[in-house]
Parts: structure tokens; sequence; C-alpha cells
């Protein structure tokens, strides 16, 4: 039988997103209540190979839940796919007799876990990116925040694109991945939606959209650019000399990482922080906590890793219908 774990370590890596607070809460709060002990790991696995690591209390959580970032900071570190690296960090966890480690991070992250795992050192992932872009979860922590955050800054950017009849391009983050363009696209209403899983350099149909619409009677183009597509000032710049629209380039950045989280990215945050938790204490090592299909769930690392994810097709068609 696996040995009870008595000392969970906690630690937030690679971008951090909103509602990543919420999940240390849940992994100290729900740790101590299980009578086991809680160490907090500053600045990721660059923080663990430091011995950046605390003691936390019940009351070292209390008022973190409503604010943006991470309490615990964040940071890359690129040298842990060493394997010597690796081996150094799974030493340090055992000096400070950290036997369980919660990772709360992206896919990168996970594979930092796994390696911990492999080590001997049990350990748990908690899907923490704004991108929505791991495979396992139909849900990650921040996502929702992010995508609140962007459709509100494109609100605004809309009311003065329409009122100088301008095309607006807008960049959202996201990666490699197109998901808060997609939401975003579809809850604001864009005219064009550009993904990096399904843009193919067809810039004259974007153009050709915009001369169409102008005939509609639309005021305003709004295109949502994913920022794994990016270039939105020089295509601003071609699509203008092109249509004869004005049109502009904002580039929404890192405002999209900040923030109060929303409602949802509290409770989903809080429910998987717990979660993690509790695997830990049945002995369980090497898994993700996702939500799929309606339901909180686990996954073994490498089967999370090996997964594949689509855009909804249906969710596309739609963004097209509806700009018209
Ligand atoms: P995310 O976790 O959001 O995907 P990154 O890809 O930047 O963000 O990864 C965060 C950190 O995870 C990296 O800086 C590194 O410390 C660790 N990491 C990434 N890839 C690996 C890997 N293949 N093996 C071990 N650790 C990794
Ligand atoms: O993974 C979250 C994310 O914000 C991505 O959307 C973006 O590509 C990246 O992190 C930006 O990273 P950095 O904060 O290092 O500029």
């Amino acid at each position: 039988m696996a040995e009870q774990v008595k000392t969970i370590g906690v630690l937030t890596s690679g971008g951090d997103a909103p509602g990543m607070n919420a999940a240390i809460r849940a992994v100290v709060r729900t740790a101590i209540a299980k009578g086991l002990k809680v160490k907090g790991i500053e600045r990721g696995y660059m923080g663990l190979l430091n011995e950046d690591i605390k003691d936390m209390q019940t009351r070292d959580v209390s008022d973190i839940i409503q604010k943006g970032g991470t309490v615990l900071g964040t940071a890359r570190c690129p040298e842990f796919v060493e394997p010597e690296v690796q081996q150094k960090a799974a030493d340090i966890c055992k000096k400070h007799g950290i036997d369980g480690l919660v990772v709360i991070g992206g896919d990168g992250s996970y594979r930092g876990a796994q390696a911990l795992a492999r080590l001997g050192i049990n350990a748990i992932g908690l899907p923490g990116t704004i991108d929505l872009d791991i495979s396992c979860t139909d849900y990650t922590i921040g996502f929702d925040t992010a995508i609140n955050t962007a459709m509100e800054a494109i609100d605004k950017v809309r009311d003065t694109s329409s009122s100088h009849e301008r095309c607006s391009i807008i960049e959202v983050m996201g990666r490699n991945a197109g998901y808060i363009a997609l939401w975003c696209g579809i809850a604001n209403g864009a005219e064009d939606i550009l993904l990096p899983e399904k843009y193919d350099y067809d810039e004259q149909a974007i153009i050709n959209n915009i001369i169409e619409k102008r005939k509609m009677g639309k005021k305003h183009h709004i295109i949502i650019n994913a920022e794994g597509i990016g270039h939105s000032n020089s295509m601003a710049k071609r699509i203008e000399a092109a249509t004869g629209v004005e049109t502009r380039a904002t580039i929404l950045g890192h405002m999209q990482r900040g923030g109060s989280p929303t409602c949802k990215d509290r409770y989903y945050a809080s429910i998987m922080g717990a979660y993690a938790v509790t695997l830990l204490q049945q002995g369980k090592t090497k898994r993700v906590v996702a939500y799929k299909n309606g339901e909180f769930t686990d996954f073994d690392i490498e089967e999370a890793l090996a997964m594949q994810k689509e855009l909804p097709e249906f969710s596309l068609e739609v963004s097209k219908l509806l700009s018209r």
C-alpha cells in the first residue's frame, strides 16, 4: 500500500491566470482540514530549485479568493526539462518533507509534474491557463475571466469603430490556440474571426468580406485575430490600402491575464483544488484534474498530454451565420 502523504507542496507555473488564488486557497484549506501540512512554493519550478518554500496556514490564504494573479508568484523555468535539474527538484522536495505536490499550470507545467512523479514525488496537475488549450479538459482556470475581460474591451473598441465607420482588428491572447478568439468572436458579434487552427492566409477573403459587409450597410467591421496568427498592425495597413476603409489594430495583451476572477473561475478552481488534495490523500500520483462532459474528473498525465482537442465546428458555423 502507498504511504500516506503527510505534506503537500503547492506551486503555480507558466503564465498566471485569474482563479489560481482560489485554487491555492482550496489546496491549503482542504489539506489542513484533513490533517496534512502545506508548503507554498514561490515562483514555480524556479522557486522550488531555489528552495523558496514556506509553511502555509489557513490564515495565509485569507482575502485572496477575489484577487487576480497568483500570490505564490509564477515563473518559466526552461532548465526544468533537464533530468539532473528535475532530480535536484525531487531531492529538494524530499529534504522539505514534501511528499505530495499540486502543480497549477498548463501542459508544460504538467510535464514537469510528470517528471517529479517519476522521481517519487506524488504529483497532481491542475489546469491553470487562460488559453483553454489543455486537451483533457473543457475548462481551465482563468479562461472565463480572460474572455470576459477581453469581451468588455472589445465592446469598447467597437463603440469607437462604429462611430468612425472603421475596420478594427483586435488581437487576443491564446498562444497557438484560438479559444479566446472564438468565444469573443461570437460574444462580440465579430465580422471575422481568425483562428490559428483554421487560418489559411487568405487575406483577400477578408478584404472581400469587408467590402461586401459595407454594401450591406455595416458601419464597422470587427476582426478578432488570435495571437497565434498575430501581425495585426501590418494586416491593418494592408487591409486599409486594399479596401479604402480606415483600419486600426488593437492588441489587448496582458490585461487579459489580470483582474478579479469571475464567479465561475473561483468556483471551479476551488473544487479542483480540493479534488487534487483528495487524490493525494488516496495515494494517487501523476494525475491531472479535469472538467469533462459536465463532471470533475481526473486522468493520468501521460494520457492527458496525448489527447487532442478540436475547435467546435458548429460554433465556427454559427459565428459565420451570425455575422451577416
Ligand atoms: P504552461 O504550463 O502554461 O504550458 P510553459 O509551457 O511555459 O507554460 O511551461 C511552464 C514551465 O513548465 C516551464 O517553464 C518549465 O519549467 C516546465 N516545463 C515545460 N515543459 C517541460 C518539459 N518538457 N519537462 C519538464 N518541465 C517542463
Ligand atoms: O499561456 C498564457 C499566455 O498569456 C498566452 O496566451 C501567451 O501566448 C503567453 O502566455 C504570453 O506569455 P508571457 O507572459 O511570457 O508574455
